[in-house]
């Protein structure tokens, strides 16, 4: 592809991300604004491991000296097989086992990796041991969520889930926070439901006419069922059911 190719259709998947016709932009905008709220924790080195395509660097690029991407082969050539943008990774490994000196960055960042790993009690370990005393670990992890990256999805974390791995790991639980409640859970649900079931097998198999016409009546109605759950959310806040956590602990500095 050309160059100005190439730009055009970055920017149209700029626009496509940022809009509500994207069937997951509730659960997105969740996240994002969970971790805009912990970036004062965010400094010095900042190891984010599982980056997938690092897409929160812009979010903490100003609290950061560095921001290095750290992603397991197996499992990262699956999550970009779906995608189009390339991976951003700076170090490949597994979360299990992090190539990183003990105590050598500031902060640790992970987004919704630790339900892929069959040992988060081990990854929550070694991110915990990479921090430097004082650090700050920022993690999101999911609640209520389908089936993703099949067979490496293995589990869904509730609050005290993740509070007992945090606590284990020797670190200390600075806050705890929902991402959406209930309505949040059921039309973000709902608009990946449809999606993936109306709309995306006619794009995967290539099927180009039956994709264009179930696009046309399945995102619109992606776009009314995520804003109208985000209204109810708003009205009607029931974290009991959530779309997932932010967790945001810190290693004890060494003299505490
Ligand atoms: C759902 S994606 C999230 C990617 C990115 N953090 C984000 O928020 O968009 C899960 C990521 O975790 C990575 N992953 C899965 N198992 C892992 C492991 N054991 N160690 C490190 N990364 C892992 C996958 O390769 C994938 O990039």
């Amino acid at each position: 592809m050309s160059e100005s190719g190439g730009n055009w259709r970055r920017r149209l998947n700029a626009i496509w991300d940022d809009s509500w016709f994207y069937s997951e932009q509730l659960e997105k905008r969740l996240i994002e604004q969970a971790l805009r709220e912990a970036r004062p924790y965010a400094h010095g080195i900042l190891l984010d491991v599982g980056c997938g395509r690092k897409p929160y660097a812009a979010l903490f690029r100003d609290r950061v000296r560095q921001h290095l991407g750290l992603d397991y082969p197996p499992t990262v050539d699956q999550h970009m097989s779906s995608g189009y943008a390339a991976p951003e990774v700076d170090v490949y490994a597994a979360g299990e086992g992090l190539p990183i000196r003990t105590g050598a960055v500031d902060t640790v960042l992970c987004t919704q990796v630790l339900e892929h790993t069959p040992n988060p009690a081990r990854v929550m370990a070694e991110m915990a041991c990479a921090l430097r005393g004082g650090g700050c670990l920022i993690l999101t992890a999911p609640q209520e969520w389908g089936l993703h990256q099949e067979p490496h999805d293995y589990y869904r974390y509730t609050r005290y889930g993740l509070e007992h791995l945090a606590r284990e790991a020797g670190l200390r639980v600075e806050y705890i926070r929902p991402r959406g409640g209930i309505w949040a859970v059921l039309g973000q649900r709902w608009s990946a439901y449809l999606y993936d079931n109306y709309v995306r097998p006619f794009r995967r198999r290539g099927i180009r006419w039956a994709f264009l016409l179930s696009a046309c009546f399945i995102l619109p109605a992606c776009a009314l069922t995520q804003l109208l759950a985000r209204g109810l959310d708003r009205l009607q806040f029931r974290p009991q059911n959530t779309l997932g956590y932010i967790l945001v602990a810190r290693k004890p500095a060494e003299d505490s």
